[in-house]
């Protein structure tokens, strides 16, 4: 075993745990804070609950509600804008991925200034960022125990992360992610696998990396298909839950592939669901690793019961399918999507058994995404 950082975040998991979020944070020391959500947490009712417990704990809060799924800089700049005039302590972000990486993009920008593109990057802040603490209400981009936020700037996809980027507190309460409907439950199920996926099949990947993430792995297989089919399960839900802290904490140690690359680079060009392209791209590229990756792609298919390890990628196919996504999208993608997509998705490849060639991708993009997958 080699070196490796792990951790961060103090994580409290059950059903009703949400009722505790005022007490907590107030335990934290924070009585004035942002609440960073989503038009559609706010609609579905699930934002209520938290805001009672922040109110009951004696917190003074001010929400911002405009995050949009792949959240632009205009939007974190202005929320950021409001949590300075407010006074707040710390950032408290009630959604999926969007909201809680919005939030952390706030909590830089709120000591440091407005310029996104100046913090893209590791450490990139000077001062330290204000705390955050996050309250998932799905299952799926692990954002709540990663140190990482993806910001879109000009349609490109910024990460920004830091040691203090890690949520203060992350309350995961299964019983928020009960009304999702089905197809962002899919989509976030799907980001969980491919989660799993590349911190497994990754250069930096340890044991403890390795332990999560197989573990991770197993319960998606099991339990996406139930959520997408029955998303009121509610022991499915925790599971799913379970399954996206886990695969994050395995990632925020041992880093992603070109799978996130790729992702990442189609999701600023065109605002689709991170999930979903992630869905479509790790097949792919599994087929592509199929022989170099051999051993490390056995022992997932031991542990999913996926029929041999040229059979992964079907089964990884066959499990997004069964939740109703599709196999491909038809798209027009024109040459300078083309390459920007790849421009941006080789930039970093993360970790991953091997890199992709600027061909392989072209290729992958195109069957992925396109209405004419020429290649
Ligand atoms: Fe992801």
């Amino acid at each position: 075993m080699s070196d490796f950082l792990f951790g961060g975040t103090r994580i409290q998991f059950g059903e009703g745990k949400a009722r505790r979020l005022g007490r907590e944070t107030l335990a934290l020391g924070f009585d004035r804070v942002l609440v960073m959500s989503d038009p559609g947490v706010a609609e579905a009712g699930v934002l209520a609950g938290p805001l009672d417990s922040l109110e009951s704990g004696g917190i003074d809060y001010r929400t911002f509600h405009d995050v949009h799924p792949n959240p632009r800089a205009e939007e974190v700049v202005a929320a950021a804008a409001m949590a300075r005039d407010f006074g707040a302590q710390a950032v408290v972000a009630v959604g999926g991925g969007s909201p809680i990486d919005a939030a952390k993009a706030v909590a830089v920008l709120c000591t440091n200034g407005d310029d996104v593109l100046r913090y893209e990057g590791e450490e990139r802040y000077r001062e330290k960022p204000l705390p955050v603490v996050a309250v998932p209400t799905t299952a799926g981009s692990a954002s709540e125990v990663t140190g990482w936020s993806i910001i879109t700037v000009d349609r490109r996809k910024v990460g920004i992360g830091g040691r203090d980027l890690y949520p203060r507190l992350t309350v995961a309460d299964p019983a928020l992610t009960l009304s999702l409907p089905r197809e962002p439950t899919a989509h976030g199920g799907m980001d969980v696998v491919t989660h799993a996926v590349e911190a497994y099949l990754s250069r930096r990947a340890h044991p403890l990396s390795d332990a999560l993430a197989l573990g991770a792995l197993k319960l998606a297989f099991r339990f996406l298909p139930e959520v997408a089919k029955n998303g009121r399960n509610l022991l499915a839900r925790g599971r799913m839950l379970e399954a996206s802290i886990m695969s994050g904490q395995a990632f925020a140690s041992a880093s992603l592939g070109p799978v996130h690359a790729l992702a990442e680079a189609a999701g600023g060009v065109y605002d689709l669901p991170h999930g979903l392209v992630n869905a479509l791209f790790l097949p792919r590229v599994l087929r592509h690793y199929a022989v170099g990756a051999r051993k490390r792609i056995e022992d997932m298919v031991a542990v999913c019961d996926a029929p041999g390890p040229t059979g992964f990628s079907t089964a990884v196919e066959d499990l997004a399918a069964r939740c109703g996504l599709p196999q491909s999208l038809s798209l027009e993608v024109g040459p300078g999507e083309l390459e920007a997509m790849v421009s941006a998705a080789s930039r970093d490849q993360g970790e991953g058994p091997g890199d992709l060639s600027p061909e392989e991708m072209q290729k992958i993009l195109l069957q992925a995404l396109a209405r004419d997958p020429a290649d």
